[in-house]
């Protein structure tokens, strides 16, 4: 098919510079924060150029083809897809992993989860870490990466999750270091693991309350999963059946790090110390100054009954 026959009116627009600003100026229309970066992420996923290298030739021809592709990833993001699904990744702790609507896109406060871990086993070769929730898998790699003698299990309740955990798994040459299991929160591990063996249970839940569900940005809201993300009225149905089930896993002394959402920390402490079989030994705070990881030990044998 011709340029014409596509809806390109003239060559002269056939341009690098000439597709940065149709794609900037559509993006700005359609409300994007930051158009100008955007629109040169997108021209660089197709045309492979650098954004400092599209600057510095706005007068290099692009194809028919290339300015159609482009035009069909800006009609996604004007959309409010997220970005990261549209170009099909996400950055955290230093790797790439892919991305699909079928999980979360990784969040930078996350990685507090992975530091506590790898802080807990460092002295500990033969540690069992298990991440609940496991989604993309991020949070798996990333220990399993860091901790290179310990046992990693990954667990989703969403097959089409595991999937793509596993894609990533096999990219950073983890996939035979982590075991993953489809199932409801720590159920699948009466088959994966012993009573009390775990020595970290690691867990980014999801945690939004009914009440918030529309405050979230379309991004969030329209395109991420929504298993990922909802967490029952209040927000906490995973904190207390996580709190509940977890015991069983931990040695004592093992820890239970779970991810919060702003303003859920203190629920989730006095829910963990009600348990009698925690004691929770710190709160992480985030980047944002926002309480983000409750970290609890639990007590030794006995010590709930
Ligand atoms: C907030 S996402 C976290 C994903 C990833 N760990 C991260 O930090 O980016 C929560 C994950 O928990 C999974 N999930 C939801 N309910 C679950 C359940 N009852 N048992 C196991 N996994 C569950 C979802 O499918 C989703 O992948």
């Amino acid at each position: 098919m011709s340029a014409q026959g596509l809806g390109i009116a003239a060559a002269s627009i056939h341009t690098i510079g000439a597709l940065l600003a149709d794609a900037e100026g559509n993006l700005k229309e359609a409300g994007i924060e930051q158009p100008a970066l955007e629109a040169a992420w997108l021209l660089e996923y197709v045309l492979e150029l650098s954004p400092l290298m599209q600057r510095v030739k706005p007068e290099c021809q692009v194809t028919a083809a290339e300015w159609v592709r482009v035009q069909a990833l800006v009609a996604r993001r004007a959309n409010r897809e997220p970005l990261q699904y549209v170009l099909g990744t996400q950055e955290f702790c230093g790797r790439e992993f892919r991305v699909t609507p079928a999980v979360l896109i990784p969040r930078p406060e996350s990685a507090l989860l992975v530091d506590e871990t790898v802080h807990r086993c460092k002295e500990n070769l033969a540690a069992t870490v298990v991440d609940v929730g496991t989604g993309s898998g991020c949070l798996a790699v990333s220990v399993a990466a860091a901790l290179p003698t310990a046992r990693v299990l990954a667990i989703d309740v969403s097959p089409e999750a595991l999937a793509v955990a596993r894609i990533n798994m096999v990219q950073h040459g983890l996939d035979g270091r982590i075991e993953c299991f489809c199932g409801d929160l720590l159920a699948p591990l009466s088959e994966g693991l012993s009573a009390n063996q775990g020595d970290v249970i690691l867990s980014n839940p999801p945690y939004i309350a009914e009440i918030d569900w529309m405050t979230l940005q379309p991004e969030v809201r329209c395109f991420e999963p929504r298993l990922a993300l909802a967490g029952g009225r209040d927000g906490m149905d995973l904190y207390r059946r996580l709190l509940q089930q977890a015991p069983a896993y931990l040695k004592p002394g093992g820890v239970l790090l779970m991810e919060v959402g702003a303003g859920q920390a203190a629920s989730v402490c006095r829910q963990a110390e009600e348990t009698g079989w925690f004691r929770v030994y710190d709160v992480l705070r985030d980047e944002g100054g926002i309480d983000r990881v409750v970290c609890c030990e639990r007590k030794g044998d006995g010590a709930g009954l």
